[in-house]
């Protein structure tokens, strides 16, 4: 049987479903913390993924600047993986990025080969800005972070100076 999968923007009334989707990778510290309130204020940057219906997935993009923002808290739903869910959601984070016309994307990552399969390319934590880190000081990992920066390029900034 073939699933209906629905990438969109994310509404107040999702709050509650991204918060208890986040809530298991935020303990093991694989996503960032985050409260309700915290989802609200930022809830802009939020796109979520239906599954049948369903909301399954969520991710966010935190733009930094015109050449860069980072794709953060995507998750989906453990009965859900593996049917293409995540890459959607990656893909539409992209897409509305460029379309807003920034230039390239990072992530900080356990699944490195998961975003090389997406077209990302791992790089060096020290070649990112350092206002990246303002939000990792706060995990519980910051002094001994395992995770893999990896980036990907939308376009060509010199077409789109
Ligand atoms: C990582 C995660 C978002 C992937 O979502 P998903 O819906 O299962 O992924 P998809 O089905 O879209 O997979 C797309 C491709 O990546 C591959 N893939 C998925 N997870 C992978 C992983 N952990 N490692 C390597 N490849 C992976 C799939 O096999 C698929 O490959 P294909 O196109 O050749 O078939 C999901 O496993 C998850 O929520 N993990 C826990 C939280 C987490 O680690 N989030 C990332 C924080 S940066």
């Amino acid at each position: 049987m073939s699933h209906q999968i629905c990438i969109r923007s994310a509404v107040v009334d999702d709050v509650e479903t991204i918060y208890q989707l986040l809530k298991p990778f935020v303990k093991n510290s694989i996503t960032l913390q985050r409260d309700r309130d915290n989802i609200f204020q930022h809830l802009q940057e939020f796109l979520v993924a239906e599954y049948d219906g369903a909301l399954a997935g969520v991710v966010c993009a935190h733009i930094y600047g015109k050449n860069l923002a980072e794709v953060r808290s995507l998750v989906v739903d453990p009965d859900c993986q593996n049917h293409g869910v995540g890459r959607l959601l990656v893909e539409g984070c992209e897409h509305w990025l460029a379309d807003m016309g920034v230039s390239k994307v990072f992530a900080l990552t356990y699944v490195t080969d998961f975003f090389i399969k997406l077209g990302y390319r791992t790089v060096s934590k020290e070649s990112l800005p350092h206002k990246i880190w303002t939000v990792c000081v706060h995990c519980s990992r910051f002094a001994d972070c395992d995770e893999v920066a990896v980036e990907k390029q939308l376009f060509d900034t010199l077409s789109n100076p």
